[in-house]
């Protein structure tokens, strides 16, 4: 059989709704699972900082079974020349999964490309597939389904966004992206969401009109305005051009009253959204972090057993 990655969030077009349903089943299970990945051992390399992702993969590998292994790319031999393509090729022979944290996603494709065990993206500068999972698990379990729903999200068009876009078509809701126009996501990425949205019968749309985006919207989602790694824009520049797509209580305003509000944290309160949003009766935050974990066992059962 040949492997699988999980690089994108189109690798799971054809079963993103199998593996929500897959999470909230092993969800209802509390980790006990039985232990279908017993002697499975999950590589986590990471570029970046992380505190779910590091975290929830762990614990999510260990309670099937499993064992992680954590791996600071800058204790490898990698950061010291070693190519990519011998490093997935050596990995290979000694795990049976590699979740990988990137900066390039050039070199996320690369160590897919060569390594034959499965490459699951833990983030990388164009998307963060498992965090676009674990969103859908929280949706699916708030408002019990996607079709006819409205998702706007509101921010810089980052990485979190582009993943979001896929995600909202393979399922069939629509999403406004609410933007600057200097900060609208990737477009090749929206042009190949929104071909995949007029499949499913759903709109992806964007708008530079905050208040306007948000109108009767069912879910209301934004992430920091400077990604890690991103140099592209100043501080300074980012509270100024990003100042009216924060998500606070106007904005909710204008939402349906049972609106939920989603962030993928970390958060910066009086940033992209306000103290009393987050901390307020229509977040599911905490929910959305914790489902982290149960998509990533679904991804790991899939592709690891
Ligand atoms: N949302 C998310 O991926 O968080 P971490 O950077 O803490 O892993
Ligand atoms: N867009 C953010 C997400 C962090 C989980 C980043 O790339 O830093």
């Amino acid at each position: 059989m040949t492997k699988r990655d999980l690089i994108s969030v189109l690798d799971m077009k054809d079963d993103m709704p199998e593996l929500i349903d897959i999470a909230i089943k092993l969800k209802g299970e509390r980790g006990q699972h039985g232990a279908p990945l017993k002697g499975k051992t999950l590589a986590m390399i990471f570029e970046k900082p992380s505190t779910r992702t590091r975290i929830s993969f762990g614990v999510a590998i260990s309670e099937l079974g499993g064992m992680p292994m954590y791996i600071a790319s800058s204790e490898m031999q990698l950061g010291r020349g070693e190519t990519v393509e011998d490093t997935a090729k050596v990995m290979s022979r000694f795990v049976h999964g590699i979740m990988y944290r990137a900066y390039d996603y050039k070199i996320m494709d690369e160590l897919g490309l060569h390594a034959t065990v499965p490459v699951i993206s833990g983030l990388d500068n164009l998307e963060h597939p498992c965090q676009a999972l674990a969103d859908m698990v929280t949706i699916k379990e708030k408002k019990g389904g996607f079709r006819g729903k409205k998702f706007v999200y509101l921010g810089d068009g980052n990485n979190v966004c582009n993943s979001l876009m896929y995600a909202c078509a393979i399922l069939g809701m629509d999403m406004v992206v609410a933007c600057p126009a200097v900060r609208m996501p990737n477009a090749e990425i929206m042009l190949k969401a929104s071909r995949i949205a007029d499949e499913n019968g759903c709109k992806i749309s964007a708008s530079v009109e905050p208040m306007e985006a948000c109108k009767d919207a069912d879910v209301l989602y934004t992430d920091t305005w400077i990604s890690m790694g991103d140099t592209t824009l100043a501080a300074a520049d980012a509270l100024r051009i990003f100042r009216k797509y924060q998500i606070n209580q106007e904005l909710l305003a204008v939402a349906k009253k049972d609106c939920i509000v989603m962030h993928c944290l970390p958060a910066h309160r009086g940033e992209e959204i306000t103290a009393d949003v987050i901390d307020g009766p229509q977040s599911v935050v905490f929910d959305q972090a914790e489902n982290r974990l149960h998509a990533q066992k679904a991804v790991l059962y899939k592709l690891l057993r």
